[in-house]
């Protein structure tokens, strides 16, 4: 039998790093936002999922209320830009606290690239921008749940191969526990079976 720790998360004071462990790797949303004033946000998100392709929605989590969420609630839209790992270290730096009213990609050094459907800007050097409409803010314990229909997406040509996206080329970083990163190791191509090819296979 397999030695297990058994814990219960209500007696629990470390759940977020324990889940922040567990759940891995996680994608990094890197959220663009702009204040009702105009001073845009930008600030890396690991709670991002793809939640709907029809229509197309995202999801990002916000641990309590800070200045994505708050944009978001002013402005209604957000983009969400790919986060390579070539750039782990200008995006770990969007997370520092900065003062309400100071732009991230000012303090950093980022460029702004106009998005074509919503206020906030894309990062210009990164890969993709997914940009999207709030349609739902929702309370889920202590967080700020936010879903995103996506109007518009625009990817770097770089990262085709012909029609096809290659992950290499979107070279995408991802949260582990901790303060640790991690960017793509092995791929390998494992298609779906179908029933019928199920069946067909010779199991032990
Ligand atoms: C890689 C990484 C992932 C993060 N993911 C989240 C997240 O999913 N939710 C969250 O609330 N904070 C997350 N943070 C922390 C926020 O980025 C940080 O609190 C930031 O200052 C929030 O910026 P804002 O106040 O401009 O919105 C993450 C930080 C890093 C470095």
């Amino acid at each position: 039998m397999t030695q297990r720790r058994e814990i219960d998360p209500a007696g629990s004071s470390a759940v977020y790093p324990l889940l922040g462990a567990l759940v891995t790797p996680r994608p990094i949303a890197w959220v663009s936002t702009v204040s009702d004033e105009g001073v845009d946000n930008l600030a890396p998100h690991s709670f991002y999922q793809v939640v709907s392709t029809r229509p197309p929605v995202v999801m990002i989590a916000s641990i309590g209320e800070k200045d994505t969420v708050r944009n978001i609630r002013a402005v209604g839209e957000f983009v969400v830009c790919g986060s390579p790992a070539s750039m782990i270290d200008e995006i770990n730096l969007t997370s520092v606290e900065f003062p309400h009213g100071v732009s991230e990609f000012d303090e950093i050094g980022l460029t702004r690239e106009p998005s074509a459907r919503v206020r906030p800007p894309r990062v210009a050097e990164s890969p993709y921008a997914l940009e999207c409409r709030c349609i739902e803010l929702r309370e889920v314990g202590n967080a700020i749940l936010v879903l995103g229909e996506v109007v518009h997406i625009a990817i770097t040509e770089d990262a085709f191969e012909g029609d096809v996206l290659e992950a290499t080329r979107l070279d995408p970083v991802a949260r582990l526990g901790g303060s640790q990163w991690s960017s793509l190791g092995e791929i390998r191509d494992v298609p779906r079976l179908t029933l019928e090819e199920f069946g067909s296979i010779s199991r032990p």
